[in-house]
């Protein structure tokens, strides 16, 4: 099974950036965590913080991958352009937040991308994104 993670915007400061938001872990360690938790899968990793290469990526794996897991950042909020590119695509996204979106201000309470996804897991830390593989697996 190949399984794309696609992190957004600031999403390579994870470990440095608002930690108590959003750990102390970088998401490259994590990654780790979770190759060797699942050695039967594929886990690819791409981070951008620019719109169009999120889109890029997508149309890239979106039509031969078995899922994404993706954290769209603050474009979650904002970006008609990566809601389309989930529409387009063939390959279920779940959208993951580490953080409990609905707890924090309200811009961040409604996703773009939520409509367009196979389903959203938001607050359990890092943990969010393993809950994310669990679901594509299980699908
Ligand atoms: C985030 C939540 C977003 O609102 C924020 O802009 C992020 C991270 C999360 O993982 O909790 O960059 O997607």
């Amino acid at each position: 099974m190949n399984i794309q993670i696609i992190n957004g915007p600031n999403l390579n400061l994870l470990g440095v950036r608002e930690k108590s938001i959003y750990g102390d872990s970088s998401f490259e360690s994590y990654l780790e965590t979770l190759k060797s938790r699942y050695p039967q899968l594929n886990i690819a990793y791409y981070q951008s913080n620019v719109e169009g290469e999120i889109i890029n990526k997508l149309h890239e794996i979106g039509f031969s991958f078995d899922g994404v897991v993706m954290n769209a950042g603050a474009y979650t909020h904002t970006s008609v352009a990566i809601a389309d590119a989930i529409a387009a695509v063939k390959t279920p996204v779940v959208e993951v937040h580490i953080s409990n979106v609905y707890k924090r201000e309200e811009f961040r309470h409604h996703s773009m991308l939520a409509a367009n996804c196979k389903g959203v897991i938001a607050g359990f830390g890092m943990d969010s994104y393993r809950l994310a593989i669990e679901s594509l697996i299980a699908q």
